[in-house]
């Protein structure tokens, strides 16, 4: 089981490292078999100034009454792609040796994955307006479940914490379908 998702995940890497350079490239100074939880942090601090500016335009559209396709799909275009840089950007970084700080960095997902959750969550109560809601929800969770393998190849036992502290939000994944998430987190 392990072995496939590395090899996925390798076959992912190469897909996207080949599509888009960019987010490999931050990582070419990493020094080979030693990966500071400082590196994966970067991923997601990156991953979160993207949520940062999306999210809030998500919930800016529910709150106006302009939630519709037209209007919400690039912003769940951008949020798929932010998620989809984050894995590309783990897989390739080295596997750890050395465990640190993983409380940190399960802080830091729970944080991403609960704004994501929120956000979304608003689209829920305007899904009328938003027939291709439930295709973009499911690109979502694909997304996000390749960032939480890619992670737990890196920091083994991590999504345990992640999952520990998104007990809260497993309701409101539950809603959104996410079921990859949720079977990956354990929720
Ligand atoms: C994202 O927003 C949160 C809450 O405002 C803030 O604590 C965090 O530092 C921001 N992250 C980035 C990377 O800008
Ligand atoms: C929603 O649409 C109306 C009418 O086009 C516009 O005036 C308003 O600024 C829009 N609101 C948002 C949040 O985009």
């Amino acid at each position: 089981m392990f072995a496939l998702r590395l090899a996925s995940l390798f076959l992912l890497s190469t897909t996207f490292v080949s599509a888009s350079p960019a987010p490999a490239a931050d990582f070419t100074a990493v020094e080979k078999r030693q990966v500071s939880t400082a590196s994966i942090e970067t991923v997601f601090t990156t991953l979160q100034s993207s949520t940062n500016s999306t999210l809030p335009q998500i919930t800016a559209l529910v709150s106006g009454g302009n939630a519709t396709d037209a209007t919400v799909t690039p912003l769940i275009d951008d949020l798929t792609s932010a998620l989809d840089t984050a894995t590309a950007s783990l897989a390739a970084l080295p596997i750890s040796l050395k465990r640190q700080t993983d409380d940190d960095i399960a802080t830091l997902v729970a944080g991403i994955i609960t704004d994501i959750t929120n956000a979304l969550d608003s689209l829920l109560g305007t899904a009328s307006t938003i027939p291709a809601l439930g295709t973009l929800l499911g690109g979502v969770d694909t997304s996000l479940n390749q960032v939480l393998l890619g992670l737990e190849i890196l920091l083994a036992g991590v999504l345990s914490l992640v999952a520990n502290l998104l007990t809260d939000v497993a309701g409101l994944l539950e809603q959104l379908a996410m079921g990859l998430t949720l079977g990956t987190l354990g929720l």
